[in-house]
């Protein structure tokens, strides 16, 4: 609450659009929801269907923002996209006729980057903008462009943009990452596909969206071999075709949703996903106390034994995601005792700390070390917090649960590129958050949030 007179920024009143999260803390979550299709899969298959000679019908695909743009960078590049109902999508890319991709959409979606592959694949050429890094991180693409070269295409940097060329098609290679960079796994498949030969990819990053990116070009007509170990071998074919393909269960936004029933103390069971998509996060939780149990396509977990946190390192598949450690962070603040999390994939993901500890959370962020410590437990208190990125801002809502009070979140619209309405899979597991939306003067949104009128916690 400010005390004294207000400074004299916040008697200005300009209007803006704000749409934010408004949720109140202290409930214990239970009962079981339906999580949706996976926005790592879906991007990336969406990008594949360029490299089909018929229409594909992509099933499940969740309603998200970036979903939204990349139809945005298909339609851009010639294919015709529909919507069927909430979560079918139907692409034709009979018409491909462009190999450049306008940097206005892809600056929105790193994701995008994987239209490099298709299009090379496809067409022979493709013009992409380098995603360069985000709030996350950088992003380099040395891997993408070693592997579009060893396939024989000839690679350049030009005003921004990755061209990649091959006039004369691509010949299957063999090719070792350094690292299991997860696009550049699927940028070499979506490209090999079309190659003379055999490629053969060492190394290959092994997580679940890339094996059912190579699933659905199978699915297609692709021959692909090895997905999901750290070999993929891919003999060229002539043609893909036209197919009908339901995307896997979103095992991000499912640890999302059982780390909110966690952090709550609650008992909350999430349908849709895969139980050996979660293993590095089950084994975290029973390190914490939490009893986990999973069947076909659920996992459930109770959190009331909860005792202590754990330490966390981030890793590739099938190591703990990089993609629940913010989440993961927030739940661990509330556990008794000091947890270490160390991220080793992205080199700026904490980001979002300190809005958490402004929530009344202990964590110290060793920049050196790209490591956070966590000391607990903590009693979070709601406050006005502000999301830079898609799963800090899905932090600052498991938190909110948590927190004593009213928690306000701002950037909505980052949460919003990879979570289906996140507000109403909480509600159904009986959290108390709406989304409100408007034009606002500034003062006026202040003591909005004030005078809320949500109910109080019973
Ligand atoms: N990297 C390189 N060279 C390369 C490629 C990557 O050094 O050529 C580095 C990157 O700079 C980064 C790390 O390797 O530091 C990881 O990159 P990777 O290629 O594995 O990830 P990505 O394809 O850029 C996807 C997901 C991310 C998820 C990571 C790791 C999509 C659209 N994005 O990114 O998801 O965190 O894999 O699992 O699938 C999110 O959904 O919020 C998100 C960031």
């Amino acid at each position: 609450m400010l005390a004294g007179p207000a400074p004299k920024y916040f008697t200005m009143t300009f209007d803006r659009l704000e749409t934010t999260l408004r949720l109140r803390g202290g409930h214990r979550l239970h009962g079981a929801v339906r999580v949706h299709g996976s926005k790592n899969a879906t991007l990336p298959i969406m990008a594949a269907s360029l490299l089909c000679d018929g229409e594909v019908i992509i099933k499940r695909a969740p309603r998200v923002t970036d979903v939204s743009v990349m139809e945005a960078l298909l339609e851009s590049l010639g294919a015709r996209v529909r919507e069927q109902g909430a979560n079918t999508l139907r692409i034709s890319a009979t018409n491909l006729g462009q190999t450049r991709a306008p940097y206005t959409l892809v600056r929105k979606l790193n994701a995008s980057f994987d239209l490099t592959g298709a299009l090379l694949g496809r067409l022979g050429r493709a013009e992409v903008p380098l995603p360069g890094g985000c709030v996350i991180g950088t992003r380099a693409t040395d891997l993408h462009e070693m592997g579009f070269r060893a396939l024989g295409a000839e690679v350049r940097g030009a005003r921004g943009y990755l061209i990649a060329e091959a006039p004369n098609g691509l010949r299957g290679a063999d090719i070792s990452f350094r690292f299991p960079s997860v696009g550049a796994t699927r940028n070499v498949m979506l490209a090999a596909v079309y190659a003379e030969g055999t490629t053969t990819i060492r190394n290959a990053a092994m997580e679940p969206e890339v094996v059912d990116l190579a699933n659905f070009l199978n699915a297609a007509g692709a021959r692909i071999g090895g997905h999901g170990s750290d070999t993929i071998v891919i003999e060229g074919v002539d043609r893909l075709r036209g197919v009908e393909y339901e995307v896997i269960g979103d095992r991000i936004a499912a640890g999302t949703l059982l780390l909110a029933g966690a952090i709550t103390r609650g008992a909350v069971r999430v349908e849709g996903t895969d139980p050996e998509h979660h293993r590095a996060l089950l084994s975290s939780l029973e390190e914490c106390g939490v009893a986990c149990s999973c069947g076909d396509q659920w996992i459930a977990v109770d959190a009331s034994g909860t005792r202590s946190g754990t330490d966390i390192l981030t890793a590739p598949f099938p190591g703990f995601p990089t993609d629940l450690q913010p989440t993961m962070t927030a739940f661990l603040a509330t556990c008794p005792g000091t947890s270490v999390v160390e991220e080793t994939i992205f080199n700026a993901r904490f980001a979002y700390v300190n809005e958490l500890v402004r929530m009344g959370a202990d964590i110290r962020v060793q920049m050196d070390s790209n490591a956070a410590v966590v000391k607990g437990p903590a009693e979070l208190e709601g406050a006005p917090v502000e999301a830079a990125d898609i799963r800090g801002g899905a932090a600052l809502v498991v938190a909110g649960l948590a927190a004593r009070g009213e928690t306000e979140i701002e950037g909505l619209e980052f949460i919003d590129r990879g979570y289906e309405r996140l507000e109403e899979m909480l509600t159904e597991l009986g959290a108390q958050i709406q989304r409100s939306s408007g034009i606002v003067a500034l003062a006026e949104s202040a003591s909005a949030f004030e005078t809320s009128t949500m109910p109080t916690v019973g």
